[in-house]
């Protein structure tokens, strides 16, 4: 019986949030890639974030930034991969938008129900910009993920926002009430890793 092949990728994410490499292995890994957080000693090296109000200048310099962390490393030849994405909430000018790590980490999602409570919307969206750099090419996706923001805050599940963030997608639960594989299913990031992937070639088997 012939036997089958199957050549699995390792992928280096540079990140420092655990959430975005366990969701992108979620998408990645049934294509036949295996992410791992992009580690140095064992601690995810910390990344310069430029002064800049779009995601996608944001992870051309993360990415940038990888390609020195590895280069005349041992690492050298494995695929990378970065990402920076964020909550934008219409109402408010799309705020926090690139800052949206910060403002969880401050205000948090009771913060953010408490400036949209004179707030007639609560359309939102979350977007995702990944880039991925393989075998001396460069793959860009952007995903996004239309919701609104919820008037309380529901479920444990996922991180950052997603207990406060309801897609339109899905049945009126949050993020934070889904599993994971139904966030993967309509989540910007899991849209970005697949359009990331239509974008590269089928790995060989
Ligand atoms: P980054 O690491 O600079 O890209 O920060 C992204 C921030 O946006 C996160 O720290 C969260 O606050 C927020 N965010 C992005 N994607 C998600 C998500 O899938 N769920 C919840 N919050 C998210």
């Amino acid at each position: 019986m012939p036997r089958l092949l199957v050549i699995i990728m390792k992928v280096l994410f540079l990140t420092s949030n655990k959430n975005k490499v366990i969701e992108a292995n979620q998408t990645l890994s049934k294509l036949g890639y295996e992410v791992e957080q992009f580690l140095i000693e064992g601690v995810a090296p910390k990344i310069v974030e430029p002064q800049s109000s779009k995601i996608e200048i944001v992870s051309e310099y993360k990415i940038q930034q990888a390609l020195e962390l590895i280069s005349g490393t041992d690492f050298e030849s494995h695929a990378l991969l970065v990402e920076d994405s964020g909550l934008f909430i219409k109402s408010l000018n799309d705020f926090p938008g690139v800052y949206s790590s910060y403002f969880s980490e401050t205000i948090g999602n009771q913060g953010i129900l408490k400036l949209l409570l004179n707030e007639e919307s609560r359309d939102a969206e979350y977007r995702a910009f990944s880039i991925m750099y393989s075998d001396g090419k460069y793959f860009h996706a952007l995903g996004k993920c239309l919701g609104r923001i919820s008037n309380e805050i529901k479920g444990s599940n996922g991180f950052g926002y997603d207990p406060i963030f309801i897609p339109n997608s899905g049945d009126g639960r949050t993020f934070g009430e889904m599993e994971d594989y139904e966030k993967e299913s309509k989540s910007h990031r899991g849209e970005s890793l697949r359009i990331l992937y239509d974008k590269l070639s089928l790995p060989s088997k």
